[in-house]
């Protein structure tokens, strides 16, 4: 399945977010039906493609879920996660059916340690339970994904066969995890151009890429399968998953965007609407994002070193390559240590009403710097407490 060019003459990758399903499988990360909801809102504002709202033969909880965002969500495909039974897949489709655009994803493990240890099932009767269930789900719904769980350490030619089988059997999408965050960018754009021109008829499906975090690699990992042909791209706000997380949507958005010279394709996400996203999903799940983060730390566009403060001060474009706005933050923010400069600290002076004669300015500077010595960070109430100080013994 080729991905029509957009207006911009550059291919489109859809991207699936699975925050709602891989994300919730979160130790701890567990959320309710209203925070699920709010959530998916967002996600559809947004622009996000596919959203995975859960696992609907779980529980109650999560069929409940899935169906009531089938209800609500009108302008993203909504995706429901089974196993290769009937049973999970009916269950699927039910949850699913209200859905303006549903779609089933269905998934089974392919790799030899994952057959014979976890699913005790011969490599052939893999094959079949494939071709079965993704005829099943495709009898039901026009989109159905088919995932090889950890594909990346399956048998390269087993694999062939079987996605073969799943695009005869109807697969729309072929998704070929990383379940265990063990591939390397390079490993994984040569697998995917592999499959994509080995496989007879894979121009019949979307390639997809689904990769965790456990060597730190999911987002390079991502755009690596990008560059070797998926145009589908599975990932989590804020990195949210299983031990180590999905590779992070808000970096993979930000990535296609920025660098549009080497990456050639683009997404139909909203990026000003990413801070948000990642607010509310931090919020519900108590996942505090970690201040250096890319994108969406609290330190993302902060800068505290005197050289940097008056780059920054003169072009902005020389310590940020891509601006908060960008991204939904109003602007870069001057942190005020140690490091900080004379030019910073008149700018942030001014930024907090304070016009200081030049010899205040010198002696706020220098409490200031005795302060910043003291503590990590010297916040807006102190530098009004040290001006008050300074004018007071002018
Ligand atoms: O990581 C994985 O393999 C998965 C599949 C169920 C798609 O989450
Ligand atoms: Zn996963």
């Amino acid at each position: 399945m080729t991905t029509a060019a957009t207006g911009s003459g550059r291919d489109r990758v859809i991207i699936f977010d699975t925050t709602l399903r891989d994300g919730e499988q979160s130790p701890g990360a567990s959320m309710n039906l209203e925070e699920k909801l709010k959530i998916a809102s967002v996600l559809e504002g947004m622009g996000v493609d596919v959203i995975e709202a859960g696992f609907p033969i779980a529980s109650n909880g999560d069929f409940e879920a899935v169906n009531e965002i089938a209800k609500r969500v009108k302008n993203s495909t909504v995706c429901g996660l089974s196993r290769a039974g009937r049973k999970d897949i009916d269950r699927a489709w039910e949850a699913l059916k209200p859905a303006k655009s549903a779609r089933i994803h269905t998934f089974i493990s392919t790799s030899p340690l994952h057959m014979k240890f976890k699913l005790q099932m011969e490599p052939e009767a893999v094959h079949q339970a494939i071709i079965d269930s993704v005829s099943h789900a495709r009898n039901l719904c026009d989109d159905v994904e088919w995932s090889c769980e950890d594909g990346t350490r399956s048998d390269r030619d087993f694999l062939c066969r079987v996605i073969e089988s799943a695009i005869k059997a109807g697969a729309t999408t072929i998704n070929v995890p990383d379940t265990v965050g063990y591939t390397v960018p390079e490993e994984y754009t040569a697998l995917m151009r592999f499959l994509i021109e080995n496989i007879p008829n894979s121009d019949k499906a979307r390639f997809s890429a689904h990769c965790h975090n456990d060597l730190g690699l999911a987002v390079a990992n991502s755009l690596a399968a990008v560059i070797g042909g998926a145009r589908q791209v599975e990932c989590t706000i804020n990195g949210l998953g299983e031990r180590a997380g999905n590779a992070a949507l808000e970096e993979i958005v930000m990535a296609l965007r920025t660098r549009p010279d080497v990456m050639q394709f683009e997404t139909g996400i909203k990026t000003t609407d990413i801070m948000k996203a990642s607010r509310l999903v931090s919020a519900v799940t108590g996942f505090v994002v970690q201040p250096n983060k890319a994108i969406v730390g609290a330190n993302a566009f902060a800068h505290e070193s005197g050289i940097h403060q008056d780059g920054m001060l003169k072009h902005a474009g020389t310590y940020e390559i891509m601006t908060p706005e960008s991204v939904g933050l109003n602007r870069s923010t001057l942190v005020m240590g140690k490091h900080s400069g004379r030019h910073a600290f008149r700018k942030k002076l001014e930024e907090l009403g304070f016009n200081l004669a030049e010899n205040q300015l010198n002696d706020a500077f220098g409490r200031f710097k005795d302060l910043a010595d003291r503590k990590k960070e010297v916040f807006d109430e102190d530098l009004v407490a040290l001006v008050d100080d300074t004018v007071a013994h002018d």
